[in-house]
């Protein structure tokens, strides 16, 4: 697939939900032209936290997986893109619009909407990394903590005959944002974006301000998809896509290259391939579902998937009493045992 064409549909990213098993779930069962991983920090790869890897972790797959990152160290962003373009990532992606309190208040995130100078020397980081790993300098050659560097090796023969090191030289560097921090910026941010460099944008129709409230403004999606007539930058909108053909709606309404699906994609991988699933296949993507998350995190038990346990209910006739019992599961034979009772 070539994510530089028209018509791109893809899984967003999205922190606690897009990790490697929601991943595999997504393109075995719904194949999105492209996925992102949940937003890693670069700061804690430079300290070492090794637990930060299981966010990139991935199967073998043919489906270009985008890594996403955040921080307001533009220096850090340099591990980030060895350790990305290692593990075999088809793009690295820059958070420039996380709302969460923790995040902005250290500049990162969507702060770096209000800080357009400290998001182009991140851009500078990246653009110059991929120059080195063209000119064949590799994580090994990089000063990431020793223990980083095994892990990642290791994750990169772990899997499957494991994970190719990425052999495009050219690995797209792209942003993705909102429209603004209080209110619209798409008149500044956007051009400044194509001149900075990137290869491309993704932009969600809401402001910093708005959060997750209120529509999402395609009109400004819209505007900002004019500024990149005429360049090799693509545009991919965001925000209440709730199907397939609403996302091609979007796109031929508002001229976009593709279009990013978060919310509705929670315990609906057939979202992808509109498709409406039986109550049996449901329940087979619960238990299938639980059994990746576990392999991938042998160290945790299930409490993380009960959301999502929760989120494939949705729709379900008679599914409340179905869902208490699920918010109570912690092990593979708890979930059986309440899916073989319904
Ligand atoms: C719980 C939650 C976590 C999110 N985490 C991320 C993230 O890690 N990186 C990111 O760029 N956007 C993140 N987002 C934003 C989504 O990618 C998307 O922009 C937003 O939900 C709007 O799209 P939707 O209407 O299809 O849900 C998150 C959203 C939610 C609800």
């Amino acid at each position: 697939m070539n994510l530089s064409q028209p018509g791109i549909i893809a899984l967003a990213p999205v922190d606690g939900v897009t990790d490697a098993a929601f991943r595999q779930m997504t393109d075995e069962i719904g194949k999105p032209d492209v996925m992102y991983t949940e937003f890693v920090t670069t700061e804690g790869l430079f300290r070492g936290r090794e637990t930060l890897l299981h966010a990139l972790d991935k199967h073998k797959t043919k489906t270009p997986i985008i890594a996403q990152f955040f921080g307001p160290h533009p220096k850090f962003y340099r591990y980030a893109f060895f350790v990305a373009a290692e593990l075999g990532y088809a793009g690295i992606d820059v958070n420039m619009g996380c709302p969460d309190t923790n995040i902005v208040k250290k500049g990162g995130g969507a702060a770096l909407l209000l800080d357009l100078p400290r998001a182009k020397e991140i851009i500078k980081v990246l653009l110059e990394s991929r120059i080195e790993w063209k000119n064949g300098k590799r994580l090994v050659d990089t000063d990431l903590p020793e223990n980083m560097q095994q892990k990642v090796i290791s994750m990169c023969h772990s899997r499957e005959g494991g994970n190719p090191v990425s052999n495009q030289a050219d690995l797209p560097i792209s942003v993705k944002t909102r429209i603004g921090y209080h209110s619209t910026q798409v008149n500044e941010v956007i051009p400044f974006l194509i001149d900075a460099g990137v290869d491309r944008i993704a932009l969600h129709g809401r402001t910093f301000d708005a959060r997750y409230s209120g529509r999402a403004d395609w009109t400004e999606i819209a505007k900002a998809n004019e500024f990149t007539k005429g360049t090799d930058v693509s545009l991919w909108g965001n925000g209440d896509v709730n199907s397939i053909s609403d996302a091609e709606d979007k796109m031929k309404t508002y001229g976009v290259d593709g279009v990013l699906i978060a919310r509705a994609a929670f315990g609906n991988p057939w979202i992808f391939k509109e498709y409406q699933p039986t109550f049996e296949e449901r329940k087979k993507a619960m238990l299938y579902h639980a059994q990746l998350f576990l392999q991938y995190r042998p160290d945790l038990d299930l409490r993380p998937m009960r959301k999502h346990l929760s989120w494939y209910c949705k729709g379900m006739e008679g599914s409340a009493r179905l869902r208490d019992h699920l918010m109570k599961v912690s092990t593979l034979e708890d979930l059986k045992k309440i899916l073989e009772s319904v």
